[in-house]
């Protein structure tokens, strides 16, 4: 449905050359959900931008729907409002004068997407619905709460029935709470409607619980691109990694092609491709793979204490010093361990991940 190839956009400001995007490739099938997560500065905006036709890459290819969009060699560029999409933005850019009807029948009454005045009604109490705000069309936009100014940006934007849907961190002015509801019920209208989305989020949490597909991005480059629940377990790289979720690092260095030398031992793990003795590695675990038992009689080669206990409800976090290297360690519910408790730790070989440097 989106389909970019090597795209490279560099702005020349007043503070000198940016890089922003360094070669993106990106393929949104129909009815996906994508994600770009990445930290600020990354590129994610920009690249959003150029599928929508807001900028002009200097290479590469857009496709969408089959339809070659831009193409800077082959001197191709479909202005925006010629493009099958709509867009969500973290600022709402509702329209305070006019109450919540106008405001979503707004791309019905203007421009390429008008259609019959005897249509829009019915149309606008469609969007409505589908995000929960039918009854309040005669309500002004300026009174309604951040929640309900951004259901009204996300009907407006789909009122039109787009084939794409592209939003740029629309839930990041929204509180905690009211975010992960937003979250949820997001994904559900979009998947009720069909409609193909890119999505760009800097939150990892919010990225692994929407995307079909979550794209990591760094330095105007797509480091990984996976199904969330492998981002998570298989993070491509140090940095995706450090990323995506909480993660133990351990320092080591490689002493055989399955061996790995570090300060919990001797591990027979195999060594990152084409890293040989002595290469300096990190190895990685995630604190909910940690598993504690209380030390008398295990037979677990590694004994620790416990530092800190932190207790979150339906989690409790430890911290758990073995060898003198700090682990964070998630256990479900409340943990009958105490601070200062001498436990044993086993740690999982197969749930090591080894990564160069
Ligand atoms: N119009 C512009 N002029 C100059 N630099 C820009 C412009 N837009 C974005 N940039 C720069 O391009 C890089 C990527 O920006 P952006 O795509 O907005 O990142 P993100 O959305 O991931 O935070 C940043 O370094 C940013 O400062
Ligand atoms: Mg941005």
């Amino acid at each position: 449905m989106i389909r970019v190839t090597s795209l490279r956009k560099t702005f020349f400001g007043l503070h000198g050359t940016v890089r922003a995007l360094q070669g993106i490739d990106l393929d949104v099938r129909e009815g996906e959900f994508c994600v770009l997560l990445g930290a600020s500065g990354c590129g994610k905006t920009t690249t959003l931008r150029c599928v929508a036709g807001l900028e002009r890459p200097e290479e590469g290819e857009i496709e969408i729907g089959g339809t070659l969009v831009s193409s800077p060699a082959k001197r191709i560029f479909v202005p925006t409002e010629k493009r099958d999409i709509s867009m969500v933005f973290q600022s709402y850019a509702i329209w305070p004068h006019m109450d919540v009807f106008h405001n979503v029948a707004f791309p019905l009454t203007q421009g390429y997407r008008r259609v019959a005045k005897s249509q829009v009604a019915e149309k606008v109490r469609q969007a409505l619905r589908l995000v929960r705000l039918d009854g309040l069309e005669d309500r002004p936009a300026t009174d309604l709460s951040g929640g309900q100014q951004q259901r009204v940006a996300m009907a407006r934007a789909m009122v039109t029935e787009p084939k794409i849907l592209l939003m740029d961190e629309p839930l990041s002015n929204l509180d905690a709470r009211l975010r992960e509801q937003m979250r949820v019920e997001l994904k559900k209208i979009t998947k009720a409607i069909g409609v193909t989305t890119l999505y760009v989020t800097h939150d990892q949490a919010e990225a692994l619980s929407l995307g079909d597909k979550v794209c990591v991005m760094d330095g105007g480059e797509i480091l990984q691109v996976a199904p969330p629940n492998e981002v998570y377990a298989k993070p491509a790289s140090l940095f995706v990694a450090q990323f995506v979720g909480e993660m133990n690092f351990v320092k080591g260095k490689v002493a055989g092609p399955t061996l790995i030398e570090c300060p919990l031992g001797i591990l027979p793990l195999p060594a990152p491709a084409g890293f040989f003795a002595p290469s300096a590695v990190t190895l990685a675990i995630r604190p909910e793979h940690v598993k504690l038992d209380s030390a008398d009689g295990s037979s677990a080669s590694l004994t620790g204490s416990i530092t800190t206990k932190n207790y979150l409800g339906d989690t409790a976090l430890l911290e758990v010093e073995v060898n003198g290297v700090s682990l964070l360690v998630k256990l479900p519910g409340d943990s009958a361990f105490s601070v200062g408790q001498k436990i044993a730790v086993t740690l999982p070989l197969d749930r090591w991940r080894v990564f160069p440097g």
